[in-house]
């Protein structure tokens, strides 16, 4: 079951790119940009990562972040991923990247964006991995910063095939962003947004109806409305779930109690991915087994994650018909 894993096709769509920042990475960008960070070695840098709820990784996160300064830095960041997508065999993923992290502290929007798109583009030249970038709101930020990082993206929307919403979910509801996603809808963005993640149903709920959304990311607190539940797989609306995430943030004590499976079989079209591996101890392959080790899982059931994240996929329906195909074939010979 492991090298079926392994070697089965994937396609990553809950990925922030600011949280593939590997320890060793995070030291030699302090060094290069002379930029203090608390720590004395890339091992005392994880054995801070002990995590009790979302806030307490939230401010280890925006903290690391701060190495970030130059071009080449995103770049070198976003490469080491896509390296690590060729290595689990994600054959498509789509990057969410918090463009207010960086210009708070005074990075331009052009200097991510750059670095990021360059990383992109060679990896579908040199390693036949595609991707699309997704733009996220910091929640706990305000209207009106969302609004001129909108406006900001705008030079780049060639680039960027959506917004989404991430950070603290309790106390910054989907409500708090209806103008800005309506605005950046009518541009003709896609929208997507973290929901149902340590926020309760009723936030999966109003970003489906506020924000217009074709994703929920995360979403597992569904399960506390039966209803909610049967509309999810009535529509077909994609649930971007982060197994490992949600075990290290305390969302489920530990993964046999995880829900993904339940929801798989109820005909819910959840996906599987990896949201910020460097923190939370896996790539995708990790958290395909975390998952597989957990719970009793058929092959079909595991090419079902991966036909489900094409599908929930913004990609052409051609490139998706391809995609399956290559999926469906593994199934068949493996
Ligand atoms: N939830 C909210 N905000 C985030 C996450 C997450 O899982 N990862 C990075 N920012
Ligand atoms: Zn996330």
């Amino acid at each position: 079951m492991d090298s079926f894993i392994k070697n089965l096709p994937k396609v990553e769509l809950h990925l922030h790119i600011e949280g593939t920042l590997e320890p060793e990475l995070m030291f030699e960008l302090a060094k290069r940009n002379n930029i203090d960070i608390p720590f004395d070695s890339p091992d005392q840098v994880r054995q801070a990562y002990q995590f009790h709820n979302l806030q307490s990784f939230l401010d280890i996160y925006y903290q690391g972040a701060n190495v970030l300064i130059h071009e080449q830095d995103f770049y070198d960041l976003t490469w080491a991923y896509l390296l690590k997508c060729q290595q689990d065999n994600v054959i498509h993923t789509e990057i969410f990247f918090d463009p207010q992290t960086h210009t708070e502290r005074g990075i331009e929007f052009e200097t991510v964006i750059a670095g990021i798109t360059r990383a992109l583009k060679q990896a579908d030249q040199e390693l036949g991995i595609s991707s699309q970038l997704i733009m996220c709101f910091l929640r706990h930020l305000d209207e009106e910063s969302a609004f001129t990082t909108l406006s900001k993206a705008l030079p780049y929307k060639k680039h960027i095939i959506g917004v989404g919403l991430d950070s603290s979910e309790v106390g910054h509801p989907p409500e708090k962003f209806q103008r800005v996603f309506q605005e950046a809808l009518n541009h003709g963005f896609l929208s997507v947004a973290h929901a149902g993640e340590e926020g309760s149903a009723q936030n999966i709920r109003d970003a489906i109806e506020m924000l217009g959304v074709t994703r929920i990311d995360h979403g597992v607190r569904c399960s506390e409305d039966p209803e909610l539940v049967a509309e999810l797989v009535a529509h077909r609306m994609p649930l971007t779930v982060c197994p490992l995430s949600n075990t290290k943030l305390k969302v489920f004590e530990t993964m046999q109690q995880h829900n993904i499976i339940e929801l798989l079989r109820k005909g819910v079209c959840v996906t599987i991915n990896s949201d910020d591996p460097a923190y939370f101890g896996g790539y995708m392959n990790d958290n395909f087994l975390a998952v597989a080790h957990a719970h009793e899982i058929t092959k079909q059931e595991l090419a079902q994650f991966s036909i489900n994240a094409i599908e929930a996929s913004f990609i052409s329906p051609h490139a998706k018909e391809d995609m399956i195909t290559q999926v469906r074939h593994y199934l068949a010979n493996h």
